[in-house]
């Protein structure tokens, strides 16, 4: 029961009271469990790069799957606060201006790439939808770069005009590919997610 006084968070819903009775620092971590549930994403040992990576959930998660004979690497503009198995390396950096030593150290070679970058958002749909195409075509190079032939990309993106660009170019690297709105995404959400399987 709420205590007397108390203002109910308007955002909190059944996934974020989940999250935090799991011990999950973020609802979204529900997003990437039903993306594993569809797609069969992340495999034990493997290697993978998660793009955007505060707070931390998506590497939680991850870091699991993986188990500790794979490995998962975060980047964040952003710290990560949570507890992390010792697979798990982060770095603090921007996606869309890296600097040499941390591309160098993030490495190559990895399974799977996630990106669950958001830009802030300024409340215009067009603005924000443009920012997020920005981060999104940081991650599909940072994916086309890195990933081994075979690998996996996944990549949130506001719609807005240039989703179908972006999709296109998905479709141009992999060989299969999925559209994917969680159910755990919120529904006034514009955020979708798109899958690239078996990289060419
Ligand atoms: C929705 S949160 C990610 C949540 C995360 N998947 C989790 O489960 O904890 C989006 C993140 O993208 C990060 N981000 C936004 N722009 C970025 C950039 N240019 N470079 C790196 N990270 C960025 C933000 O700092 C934010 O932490």
């Amino acid at each position: 029961m709420q205590s007397p006084g108390s203002k109910k968070n308007p955002w909190e819903d059944h996934y974020t009271v989940k999250a935090r009775k799991e011990h999950f620092p973020a609802r979204s971590v529900f997003k990437l469990q039903e993306i594993q549930q569809k797609v069969n994403l992340i495999q034990k040992g493997n290697r993978v790069l998660d793009l955007g990576c505060s707070p931390g959930s998506w590497l939680m998660l991850a870091a699991t799957l993986t188990g500790p004979a794979g490995s998962v690497v975060g980047i964040d503009l952003k710290p990560v606060t949570v507890g992390l198995p010792s697979h798990v390396r982060v770095f603090i950096a921007d996606m869309l201006a890296l600097p040499d030593e941390i591309s160098e150290a993030i490495g190559s070679q990895f399974h799977v790439v996630i990106s669950d970058m958001a830009p802030s958002t300024t409340g215009n749909k067009s603005v924000d939808a443009a920012r997020s195409f920005d981060l999104c075509q940081a991650a599909l190079t940072t994916a086309q770069n890195r990933l081994l032939p075979g690998g996996a990309f996944v990549c949130k993106i506001f719609q807005g005009e240039d989703s179908d660009a972006f999709i296109h170019r998905v479709k141009s690297l992999f060989n299969r590919h999925r559209i994917f709105k969680p159910q755990s995404s919120r529904k006034a959400s514009r955020e979708i997610y798109i899958i690239g399987l078996n990289k060419r």
